[in-house]
């Protein structure tokens, strides 16, 4: 496992000037079969402009909603990334939530993933959201314990739609008292 640098963290919005370190997420990714990201560099600038659009609502298909994407930076390095829907359709509040997020395999288990829940919803908070919704699988251990380390409310379960295997459901608040107190880097 390589050495992680516990640097300051942020989020910063996609773009061309960090090619480079999305390559080299984009690759680790690439390596526990997930390459969608390795794709994107076929055309980066394209990849940004339409990420950026997304963000603004402009071309977005039928029945998407505008989503903010954000690119977790720690030392020069992008160790996850995370997707902020600005609202929810009938569907997304069964599944899909607000916000999506991935820490690049390297940097799990060490808080990453805890802190980028916590940054995104700082996000929404200047959205003008007071909680977003947030699904997930219900044995991905992980990221229920992200979403319970930033004060995620069990509020039911259900079958995925697409998967058919249950999942939770959660209410974040997004001004939660005891963030940054207790876990995440
Ligand atoms: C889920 C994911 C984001 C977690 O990121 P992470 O950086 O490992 O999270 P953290 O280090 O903040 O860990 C939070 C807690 O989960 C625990 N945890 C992390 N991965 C775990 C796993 N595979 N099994 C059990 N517990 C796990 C940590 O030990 C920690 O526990 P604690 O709060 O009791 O100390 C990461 O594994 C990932 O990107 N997975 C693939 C994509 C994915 O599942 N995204 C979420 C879709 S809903």
């Amino acid at each position: 496992m390589p050495d992680v640098q516990h640097g300051e963290l942020f989020l910063v919005s996609p773009s061309r000037d960090l090619e480079d370190a999305f390559r080299e997420m984009a690759t680790e990714f690439a390596s526990e079969g997930r390459d969608r990201l390795l794709r994107a560099l076929d055309d980066f600038e394209g990849y940004v402009g339409r990420l950026s659009n997304s963000a603004a609502g402009v071309d977005l298909s039928p029945g998407r909603v505008p989503e903010s994407h954000f690119w977790l930076v720690c030392s020069d390095v992008i160790a996850g990334t995370s997707r902020l829907r600005h609202t929810l359709t009938p569907d997304l509040e069964i599944e899909g939530g607000h916000i999506g997020y991935d820490i690049r395999p390297s940097y799990r288990r060490r808080g990453f993933g805890t802190a980028l829940l916590r940054l995104t919803l700082v996000r929404a908070a200047e959205l003008g959201l007071s909680r977003a919704r947030l699904t997930c699988d219900a044995d991905n251990f992980g990221s229920i314990r992200v979403i319970e380390n930033n004060g995620g409310m069990l509020d039911g379960e259900a079958l995925s739609l697409s998967s058919g295997k249950p999942i939770r459901q959660y209410w974040v608040p997004t001004a939660f008292s005891d963030r940054g107190r207790g876990k995440g880097v």
